[in-house]
C-alpha cells in the first residue's frame, strides 16, 4: 500500500484525477470502478477535463457501479446512478452499452448480485476500483462486519450510513438496504485506491490504516491490497502516528 499525502483537496483530486486518466491511456479498454460520493467529486471534474485536453479515448472502457442505495430510483439525485451519469458518464459521453450498474429497483436484488459478478468475471475483473471511506469505515456499502470474502451482496445499512447518507437527498430519504461490490471484488481489482479528505476523515483513516486489520473496520483491508493506494489530504492525515507507505 502506497500513502500518498497532499497539501489540500484540490491536489489530492488532481493526483487521483491522474491515476484514472493513466489507467485508461495504458489500458483503453479498462474497466473501471469509481465511486459516488463527495469526496470524489473534484476528481472526477477534474479528470472530464483533462480527458477533453488531452482527447483521452473513453469509448472502450467499462463502468462497474460500486453500490446503490435499494429501492431509490436513478433519477432520484441522491442515488448514486444519479451521481455517476452526472459526474463521470454525461461529462466523458458513455454510452450505455459501456455502463454496467445495479438496478435498485428490481424485486429480486439477489439476482442483481448474480448478474454483476458475472459481468464482472466475463470483462476479466476490475482494473481500477477508486473508492471513498465512510465515517464508520464502509467501503461501497461494506458495512463493518462485512466479510472480506464476499461478492457482490445485499446488506441493512448502518444507523452511520443511514443517517449521513441523507446529505445526498433534498428531502428526508428512508435508507434501509444497499447493493454493493464485495470486499473481494476490492481485492481482486488490479489497482485500488482510496480517497479521502478533511479533518472529518482524519479519526477513520486513522483507525482504517494503523488500527487492526479486520471486518470491523472493512477500509482497514487496503493494507492487504499487493497494488493499492491511499490517497489523502493533510487534515484527513493529520490523526496518523506514521507517514510512511507499507
Ligand atoms: C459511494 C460509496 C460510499 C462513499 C463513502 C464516502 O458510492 O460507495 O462508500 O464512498 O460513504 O462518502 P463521501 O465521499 O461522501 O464522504
Amino acid at each position: 500500500m502506497q500513502l500518498k499525502i497532499y497539501k489540500d483537496y484540490h491536489t489530492l483530486s488532481s493526483h487521483a484525477a491522474d491515476k484514472i486518466i493513466e489507467m485508461v491511456k495504458n489500458k483503453p479498454g479498462a474497466v473501471l470502478c469509481l465511486a459516488a460520493g463527495d469526496t470524489p467529486r473534484l476528481t472526477y471534474k477534474l479528470m472530464a477535463e483533462k480527458a477533453a485536453r488531452e482527447k483521452v479515448d473513453f469509448s472502450r472502457c467499462s463502468f462497474i457501479g460500486l453500490d446503490e442505495w435499494i429501492g431509490i430510483p436513478p433519477v432520484n439525485e441522491g442515488s448514486c446512478q444519479f451521481f455517476l451519469q452526472t459526474n463521470i458518464f454525461s461529462p466523458l459521453h458513455i454510452s450505455p452499452a459501456q455502463i454496467h450498474l445495479f438496478d435498485a429497483l428490481n424485486p429480486d436484488a439477489e439476482e442483481e448480485c448474480i448478474s454483476m459478478d458475472k459481468i464482472i468475471l466475463q470483462k476479466g475483473g476490475i482494473d481500477l476500483m477508486l473508492v471513498g471511506v465512510g465515517m464508520n469505515g464502509h467501503i461501497g456499502f461494506n458495512e463493518p462486519g462485512a466479510s472480506f470474502d464476499s461478492y457482490s451482496h445485499v446488506i441493512d445499512l448502518d444507523d452511520t450510513t443511514r443517517s449521513v447518507g441523507q446529505k445526498y437527498f433534498s428531502q428526508h430519504t428512508e435508507l434501509q438496504k444497499g447493493i454493493t461490490l464485495g470486499l473481494k471484488h476490492l481485492m481482486e481489482a488490479r489497482e485500488a485506491i482510496l480517497i479521502a479528505s478533511g479533518i472529518k476523515k482524519a479519526e477513520v483513516i486513522q483507525k482504517a490504516l494503523e488500527g487492526d486489520i479486520s471486518d470491523q473496520m472493512p477500509a482497514s483491508i487496503i493494507r492487504s491490497h499487493p497494488n493499492s493506494f491511499v490517497m489523502i489530504d493533510e487534515e484527513a492525515a493529520s490523526l496518523l502516528q506514521s507517514k510512511e507507505s507499507i
